[in-house]
């Protein structure tokens, strides 16, 4: 299969020009002016921006949590990535607590072949590191089976939380193979404590999981993650960063050298605390983990991304209905099941805000929604760019189409929409992965099965001084 791509404006982290690109089968053989070279599908991209596939690195597909599942699996949630011009994700697959870690990623695998309609990766939740058995296990992860990435959580105590040793063990294996921890950084334990003091006092409703959840909590947790990737000698990522106190204790260490690196979410650009506020159970719809915070921070936030402080904007997308699963929490805000969706707004959101909003180059646009992502997690350079070589991951993207987000509308299976109403500019047309047709022109044409697992290499691209390198 061999398609032609003509007339776009190429945008990659680095560069902006006009050229056509030659797909011959799974990758992109060249790219130059006028090419008049033989092809099964020719795709007019007058007009339209032609960008490397989105990078999503924080999906929920089909993930038991909070008393029971996240709402979309990986035939739903990658279509619905699609529509939106992701073309990677990388899920988190958990251990559960005395479970091996190879048998958690043999579930994973089940729950994602032959569903999957774009490519994906995983990273592991771990929750239990015994020495003996487990750190052989973590090994293995990294070195043989292409899961480069664990997430260890300082929240949920007596659920996913793991204490300062394992965190510091887990770093230092991560370290030694190249792969990298990412921290959910938030003091669980004073949060529980401060849960059971408003529960106590009668605080039910959705709006007391942002009150009883402090910046204070979270910059602790980021704090204390940084130090002990420094004490292991391994980088960190931090994962959903959500605010200003956060942010600093990043920008702190990263001023000082040190290989500490954070994405941040739509929600924390785009939503805050008042919509804890809307009538009713309404709230619930954003209990989430942080929790949205005062508008303020959100400027500090942009901030973050337009200076390199925050590498990256993934969705941490974890869908819960309102009707039927968010009401779990109907009489106590902690049992809410904490997480929303968003796979599907990530590149519209970020494009309209950034890019339209005057806050980022349309380049920065690319490299916060794709490379920087691939980098970090060990894709690059076959994803995340577009070059000859790498996989023909393309979305076709017109920066002028306007767009209101709305549940009636997404793909998502799930039944409210974070952003419901908002008008964006800036719209997905066309989707390819690895040369495949996946959206065109806003129609999903794709093959549950077509997206393959796709094992990872070592972060060392992240690590190295601000350039692209060739292949
Ligand atoms: O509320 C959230 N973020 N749910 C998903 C689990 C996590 O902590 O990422
Ligand atoms: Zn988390
Ligand atoms: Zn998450």
């Amino acid at each position: 299969m061999k398609t032609l791509i003509k007339n776009g404006r190429v945008v990659t982290a680095v560069d902006d020009y006009y050229a056509d690109i030659f797909i011959d089968g799974e990758t992109i053989t060249t790219i130059g002016k006028k090419l008049d070279l033989p092809a099964d599908t020719v795709i007019d991209a007058t007009d339209k921006l032609v960008i490397p596939g989105g990078i999503d690195p924080h999906t929920h597909m089909d993930m038991p949590f909070g008393g029971t599942t996240s709402a979309d699996d990986f035939r739903t949630g990658t279509i619905a990535a699609a529509h939106g011009g992701t073309t990677t994700i990388i899920d988190f697959a958990i251990q559960s607590k005395g479970q091996s870690i190879l048998e958690a990623l043999d579930t994973w695998h089940g729950k994602a072949e032959g569903k999957a309609s774009i490519d994906y990766g995983f990273h592991m939740i771990v929750t239990d590191l015994c020495p003996k058995d487990r750190v052989p296990e973590m090994r293995r992860l990294m070195k043989d089976e292409g899961v480069l990435s664990c997430k260890l959580f300082m929240a949920y105590p007596g659920v996913l939380l793991v204490d300062d040793a394992t965190i510091f063990r887990a770093m230092t294996v991560a370290g030694e193979h190249g792969g990298l921890i990412c921290m959910h950084a938030e003091n669980g334990g004073v949060i529980n404590e401060i849960v059971a003091r408003a529960l106590a006092e009668g605080k039910t409703a959705p709006k007391y999981h942002a009150l009883t959840r402090p910046t204070k909590a979270e910059a602790e947790g980021v704090h204390r993650a940084i130090a002990l990737a420094e004490m292991a000698g391994s980088p960190v990522y931090i994962v959903h960063l959500s605010c200003h106190d956060a942010l600093k204790k990043v920008k702190e260490a990263r001023d000082l050298g040190v290989p500490a690196f954070a994405e941040t979410c739509p929600q924390y650009l785009f939503l805050d605390y008042s919509y804890y506020e809307k009538p009713g159970f309404e709230g619930a719809k954003y209990v989430m983990t942080p929790a949205l915070r005062e508008k303020w921070n959100q400027e500090e936030l942009w901030t973050g991304l337009r200076m390199d402080d925050l590498q990256v904007v993934s969705t941490d997308h974890c869908p819960f209905c309102f009707k039927d699963q968010k009401q779990l929490g109907a009489n106590d805000f902690s049992k809410i099941p904490n997480g929303g969706p968003g796979v599907e707004n990530r590149m519209s959101l970020v494009y309209n805000g950034g890019v339209v909003g005057g806050r980022i180059s349309v380049n920065r646009f690319v490299e916060i929604t794709s490379t920087a992502a691939a980098k970090i997690f060990g894709l690059f350079p076959r994803k995340g760019t577009i070059a000859v070589g790498s996989d023909a991951d393309i979305v076709i993207f017109d920066p002028n189409k306007k767009m209101t987000i709305s549940s009636q509308t997404h793909h998502m299976n799930v039944d409210y929409n974070c952003y419901e109403g908002m008008t964006v500019t800036g719209v997905t047309e066309t989707v390819l992965s690895r040369g495949r047709l996946v959206i065109d022109k806003g129609n999903y044409v794709g093959k549950a099965g077509d997206g393959k697992f796709i094992k990872r290499s070592s972060i060392q691209q992240a690590l190295q001084p601000a350039t692209v390198s060739g292949h």
